[in-house]
């Protein structure tokens, strides 16, 4: 399996911090934000990722993260021209998986849940698509999900305003070779972007959609300054407690 990660946009939620920087090159306490979801790459056991940004910071991401090395990842870069939403940024990574499967982080999501066992089981299930999800007392804020008392995924809505359940879908994602064809069907939301959640309801629609809801701390630290400090806070947290 290989990794994309997914690290573009406008992140106006974070302005002024990135008006002449990228969200995703902020620092969370000790290390900028892009190192924890390649740190995950690392732990699930991924040896290729796709890093996917756009032309502006482009070279500060190659400058900073070079082949892969530091990481013992081999790293490929990819352009996204401009924000057409997160499905339209996975679209860019046909090429690079080259027919295998995919987990797709994105680069704001920072999280303590080790997914190589999710990646050994994805591996050998066939067809479909599985999201990872975790309680949040405000869901309204991502994309939500509403299951049933056997853990099957009802329905997924984005940012809605009544939200169905406090189960929210975080940014990680793992997708078979249908997902290039399925993103060639979604049509522009009313924001004018190809959404992640169109395109995981696809695979619901098809019946191909697992779900796991992940153990640990899980922080999109894009969504607003609370949640940036959060990110901060966990970091710092997690390291005290390693020092212990
Ligand atoms: C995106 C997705 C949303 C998901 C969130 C998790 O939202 O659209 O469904 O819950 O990531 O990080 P964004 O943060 O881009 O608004």
């Amino acid at each position: 399996m290989k990794g994309v990660i997914l690290a573009g946009g406008k992140a106006t939620r974070l302005r002024p911090l990135t008006y002449v920087t990228n969200k995703h090159l902020l620092p969370i306490y000790n290390k900028p934000m892009i190192y924890y979801p390649l740190e995950s790459m690392v732990r699930a056991g991924i040896k290729d990722v796709l890093m996917i940004t756009g032309p502006d910071h482009a070279g500060h991401f190659l400058n900073l993260l070079r082949s892969g090395g530091d990481f013992r990842l081999k790293l490929a870069y990819e352009i996204q021209d401009e924000a057409g939403g997160l499905s339209q940024a996975v679209s860019l990574a046909r090429s690079f998986a080259d027919n295998e499967k995919i987990l797709v982080i994105l680069g704001d999501n920072i999280f303590t849940h080790d997914l190589s066992g999710a990646v050994a089981d994805f591996e050998k299930q066939g067809r479909g698509a599985k999201i990872f999800a975790k309680p949040m007392n405000n869901a309204q804020q991502y994309g939500v999900i509403e299951i049933d008392k056997s853990g099957k995924v009802i329905s997924i809505e984005e940012k809605p305003k009544q939200p169905k359940s406090n189960l929210v879908q975080t940014g990680i994602y793992m997708y078979d070779d249908q997902v290039f064809d399925f993103i060639d069907q979604l049509k522009p939301s009313t924001r004018g972007e190809l959404e992640i959640t169109d395109l995981n309801n696809l695979y619901l629609k098809q019946g191909t959609l697992t779900c796991e809801v992940m153990s640990g701390w899980w922080v999109d630290a894009g969504t607003s300054f609370a949640e940036l400090l959060r990110a901060n806070n966990q970091v710092a947290e997690e390291i005290k407690k390693q020092e212990k």
